[in-house]
């Protein structure tokens, strides 16, 4: 594989990072480092989106410039990204110059090339959704069913997008790729809003909303924000309107966009459209996942339910952010509804990741050194069916990935680490040491050990810290390409000494974490 090339939704600016901010993140940040263990090339675009109503309305209520809102949250972003270990490769703002410069760039192509024109409209605007509603849209009593509030009556000359030229190529593009939109019945959905779609409005009156990108040569308007915003996945990697990059050759079109369900028709149609209209190639997937609530109900101000990602670290005294995100991206199946509980976060850790994963390298190192001085003979070193199991592991958790299975890979991990614990239950290296059967014993050790090293290198997207934990113990290559892993990583001779074995990870308020937290 060339290339991989993986996107996140841009968060908008007008408040701090929340746990379903992250929920993406992280998994776009598994999936992208799955995809650096099979591609020479793996590149995850994510960033903020500042422009547009409402942060211009929370700018004004805070006393602050909208720039002033943007940096000092954007910030807030990136700080959070950083604490949860998001290795993404580039970050973009809204407001970045080249940003701004190309999608001007864009609107005036898709205006002399007749797909943008003017026209008066009065509709229903929902800052929150930041789009157009029709009254089909609302609740019984007149509400933008996902805000709960009443949309505003905006009168105004707009541009508009000739979104219904598009339709049928669109629908045909759904109808003949089964695997474009992820999950797959997601895709109706989509179809039935296809049905009745109208061309849509894509700019605003500067006498309604002046923080925007202006129209070139007519500063009386600025772009739809959602125009702006989408553009972002391809100015990123240098798009111009005229001429593109080496990068944007390399990488585009996209493999995947990762957003959550909510902006799914921005992303199947909107975005389709404009990539059409500007003769694109259209992205691989579009990968819907779901929303995740906290102890069961929906997030939000009003309820005093909002978590935001780096208190969970502190309240649970993480050193690495390994264990939330490995509770996060496995909370849900593929595009469904996840939860997060601290009693659920605390119980299923420390179930995975500390008794079952942790310990059982824990406790083979140990008795490696205890009957063997921690040196591994050659005469170990044999073939064992547990290693066809380890193998085709790998190729099941690929195929999960290839279809954003992100939660039944991590499934497929867990068995392969409790059949090798039943593997050492079975085998019971103790009796064998006992009855003095040493040779049997160390083969037993070695192979778990050789499986150790494959379930680093799968573990690792998840808990890159653990892993790389895991491997440095093992003296294996964590950087080791899927496609080249074998069980025959570990190499004859001293592996460890007693001092260097660690717990890779320390059980959720253990004894351990409750010291390092007074
Ligand atoms: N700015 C737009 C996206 C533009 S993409 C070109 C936006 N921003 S957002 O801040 O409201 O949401 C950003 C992402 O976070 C979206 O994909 C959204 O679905 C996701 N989430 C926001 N709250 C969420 C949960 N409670 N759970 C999971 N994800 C959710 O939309």
């Amino acid at each position: 594989m060339e290339k991989y090339y993986c996107t996140t939704a841009i968060d908008y600016v007008n408040g701090a990072p929340h746990i379903g901010h992250a929920y993406e993140k992280i998994l776009t940040d598994v999936i992208n480092r799955h995809y650096s263990q099979r591609a020479d090339l793996a590149f995850m675009l994510t960033g903020t989106d500042e422009h547009g109503i409402k942060i211009q309305k929370t700018s004004a209520a805070n006393g602050m410039t909208p720039k002033e809102l943007c940096d000092m949250n954007a910030q807030k972003f990136k700080d959070a990204w950083k604490a949860l270990d998001i290795d993404y490769t580039r970050f973009i703002r809204t407001t970045d110059e080249n940003h701004e410069k190309v999608v001007q760039k864009i609107f005036k192509k898709l205006l002399e090339k007749g797909d943008i024109y003017k026209h008066s409209y009065t509709g229903l605007y929902c800052s929150g959704c930041e789009c157009f509603l029709s009254e089909k849209d609302l609740t019984e009593d007149g509400l933008c069913p996902d805000h709960l509030k009443k949309p505003e009556v905006v009168e105004e000359e707009n541009y508009f997008f000739k979104l219904t030229k598009y339709k049928d190529a669109i629908i045909k593009h759904i109808k003949t790729n089964p695997d474009f939109i992820v999950p797959s019945f997601r895709a109706n959905e989509v179809l039935n809003q296809l049905e009745d779609i109208q061309d849509i409005s894509v700019s605003r009156a500067k006498s309604n909303v002046t923080w925007g990108i202006d129209v070139l040569d007519d500063p009386e308007q600025v772009i739809y924000v959602w125009i702006d915003a989408l553009s972002n996945y391809i100015t990123a990697i240098g798009y111009d309107v005229d001429s593109q990059s080496e990068e944007f050759k390399k990488l585009w079109p996209v493999d995947v966009h990762v957003i959550g369900k909510d902006i799914l028709k921005f992303h199947s149609i909107y975005w389709i459209a404009i990539l059409m209209a500007l003769d694109l190639p259209l992205p691989k997937h579009i990968f819907a996942h779901g929303w995740i609530t906290i102890d069961e109900a929906k997030m939000s101000k009003s309820l005093g339910n909002v978590v935001s990602p780096t208190s969970v670290l502190e309240t649970f005294n993480l050193e690495y952010p390994d264990a939330f995100r490995y509770y996060m991206v496995t909370a849900a199946p593929c595009g469904k509804d996840g939860n997060y509980s601290d009693d659920d976060f605390k119980e299923k850790v420390n179930a995975h990741l500390a008794n079952s994963m942790g310990n059982l390298l824990n406790r083979t190192l140990s008795m490696l050194v205890k009957y063997f001085d921690g040196e591994v003979k050659q005469e170990f070193k044999q073939n064992s069916p547990l290693f066809d199991k380890a193998l085709a592991t790998i190729k099941a958790v690929e195929h999960n990935f290839d279809y954003f299975e992100i939660q039944e890979a991590a499934q497929k991990i867990m068995e392969l680490v409790d059949v090798t614990n039943k593997y050492v239950t079975d085998n019971a290296p103790w009796t064998l040491a006992k009855e003095e059967k040493m040779q049997e014993c160390g083969i037993v050790l070695t192979t778990v050990l050789e499986i150790m090293c494959v379930i680093s290198s799968l573990i690792y997207p998840y808990c890159p810290n653990i892993a790389k934990a895991m491997a440095e113990q093992l003296s294996y290559d964590i950087n080791t390409k899927l496609d080249n892993i074998t069980c025959n990583n570990i190499k004859v001779g001293k592996l460890i000494e007693k001092e260097n074995i660690k717990p890779v990870f320390l059980r959720v308020d253990s004894e351990f974490a409750d010291k390092s937290k007074k």
